[in-house]
């Protein structure tokens, strides 16, 4: 028995001074057995925005069965969530990235205000997962996540489609390369129900995150927001916070830095969304561990990339799910001695442990999940570029793109929607860099995604013709030659913040360098000349945030 397993909400709750606490809890219907169990939290990420979460708040009910079965008394609150894919292309934008640190600081303000020895978190859409995994690493008591699944395939035409379908088929509307009613077509059949965007974009890369940190049940990730696997998962998860709060086993326990390795191997093998970079290094800060950009890099040039998932593949999570899902991925990087087997995970016990319990279909996946000996991809799916350009790093997806090397004139826009207006008019033209700065973290402020543009772009044909590079981000469903994450940010003067149309610029993937071909004193002429823009916003979350948040570098966390 461990004793600490009341220690908090004992001091809530407990002594004949707490009375009144204890009478707020019987106004509930609480019992005083109730009370003297264990109290725990269930954080469910919710509200009707989308389809993304729809479904968690019915699967707090299976968790608080859970919760009990193994001897605690669950109290759920929710926490908000910003739907990446409607915000998506608009100022709503700005307050997706804002909404990590909220489901963080949400999760810390319940949780610590009520005293309650452990929680379960259950998270969906983009930025849910890693602020439920910061907040799990930051109050350091027994917690566990459960992520909620994807949507199934969409139809189009007897095809199997998602949300990106739709996105690029605006871009192909605009070329008049498909009619309207193609794309309604595609608008009411992308998206059959509850679940999270289909492929492997940042909600389903950071759903592989939660089992390659050990922080969630094996297996737990991949069933779709309807199978009844999610029922199971739901009513184990809650049972599994009980064996956490008894053996008293802790995130900072399981959130080591070769976890952190685990996690950057498992993204760099799947091809996963680069926003899952800016993710772990903050739940990274959270826990206190040493992780940078160059430990991404260092992973990614060691592992070979394995899965066949859009957006640079062809398949979904639902088709990941049919033949084992994460722990297939894990099996055969444990196998190849790329991750490390002897980590704690959720469970109380290894990854190695874990993986030799679970038992995968026995159904052909090398379609989706090939042999480390057979890779899509000799190194990972995500490379770190330096150079005069970003001194502190960007971000590619070399698993979007064929192209590994770009050279081409600068076209240079202060915003997205001045870059979106500009592709939808025809302006880009083979070759260019479209450069789109003062959406970094502070400059945006919020680190806006540039889906609207990339599709655009995808979609009129020049997807591998026209690079882009900004200090925003992308979506995980963006392909092509995107560099995102430039960092310093153009908001606190970095480079990108000095070019000018016709700068020649350089990506050049292969020996992960990101440059602009002027000369060293032509680039200090244009730094001492550079007067940073006032801040968009005087006051509001968006005016906190931009004065509080670090370089994208850093996991755009925010300093206090
Ligand atoms: Fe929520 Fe894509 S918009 S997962």
């Amino acid at each position: 028995m461990n004793p600490d397993k009341k220690k908090r909400s004992n001091l809530i709750y407990g002594g004949y001074e707490k009375a009144p606490n204890r009478a707020f809890l019987k106004a509930m219907g609480l019992t005083d057995d109730d009370i003297a169990k264990p109290i725990v939290g269930v954080a469910v990420a919710w509200n009707e925005a989308g389809p993304c979460n729809i479904h968690l708040l019915g699967l707090s009910n299976v968790v608080k069965e859970g919760v009990r079965s193994g001897g605690g008394t669950p109290r759920v609150f929710t926490a908000p969530v910003v739907i990446d894919g409607i915000a998506m292309g608009s100022e709503g934008m700005k307050y997706s990235l804002v909404s990590r640190e909220i489901v963080a600081n949400t999760v810390e303000l319940v949780v610590n205000a009520h005293g309650y020895d452990g929680f379960v978190a259950l998270a969906g859409c983009d930025k849910t997962p890693p602020g439920m995994m910061m907040a799990m690493a930051r109050l350091n008591i027994p917690s566990i996540i459960m992520y909620g699944g994807t949507t199934l395939p969409g139809n189009f035409k007897g095809k199997p489609i998602t949300i990106q379908d739709v996105y690029e088929a605006v871009g192909a509307y605009s070329k008049g390369k498909i009619t309207a009613e193609d794309l309604r077509l595609m608008e009411d059949n992308a998206i059959p129900g509850p679940g999270t965007c289909g492929g492997l974009y940042t909600a389903n890369t950071m759903g592989l995150m939660t089992e390659a940190l050990g922080l969630a049940l094996p297996g737990s990730a991949s069933p779709p927001a309807v199978d009844s696997a999610r029922v199971k998962y739901a009513y184990e998860t809650g049972k599994a916070l009980m064996s956490l709060i008894e053996i008293g086993l802790k995130p900072r326990d399981i959130l080591t830095f070769e976890a952190f390795e685990n996690a950057i191997t498992v993204l760099m093998a799947s091809g996963g969304s680069t926003n899952a970079v800016l993710h772990l290094l903050a739940i990274a800060y959270e826990a206190g561990v040493k992780l940078t950009l160059d430990d991404f890099d260092r992973i990614s040039q060691r592992t070979p990339e394995i899965v066949n998932m859009k957006p640079g593949g062809e398949y979904a999570m639902y088709d990941l799910h049919r033949v084992g899902g994460a722990p297939l991925i894990m099996k055969k990087l444990l196998e190849a001695g790329l991750l490390h087997g002897d980590v704690i995970t959720v469970t109380g016990k290894t990854v190695k442990q874990n993986l030799e319990e679970y038992k995968l279909p026995n159904v052909p996946h090398e379609h989706i999940v090939r042999p480390i000996s057979n890779p899509f991809n000799p190194t990972g799916g995500i490379r770190i570029l330096k150079g005069s350009l970003a001194p502190e790093g960007a971000v590619i997806k070399v698993s979007a793109t064929k192209v590994r090397y770009h050279k081409g004139p600068a076209r240079v826009f202060n915003s997205e929607e001045e870059a979106f207006k500009a592709v939808l008019e025809g302006k880009i033209q083979e070759n260019d860099v479209v450069v789109i700065r003062y959406e970094g973290p502070k400059g945006g402020p919020g680190m806006r995604e540039m889906l609207a543009v990339t599709s655009a772009i995808v979609g009129q044909g020049l997807g591998e013709k026209v690079a882009l590079i900004t200090d925003g981000r992308f979506s995980g469903a963006t392909r092509g030659i995107m560099v995102g994450h430039v960092a310093p940010e153009a908001a606190v003067g970095g480079p990108i913040a000095l070019l000018r149309d016709g700068d020649t610029i350089i990506i050049d993937a292969n020996n992960g360098r990101l440059d602009v071909d002027l000369p060293q004193e032509e680039l200090k002429k244009r730094a001492d000349e550079f007067t940073p823009p006032p801040p968009k916003y005087k006051s509001g979350l968006l005016a906190q945030y931009a004065r509080l948040v670090s370089s994208s570098s850093l996991g755009a966390v925010l300093l206090t």
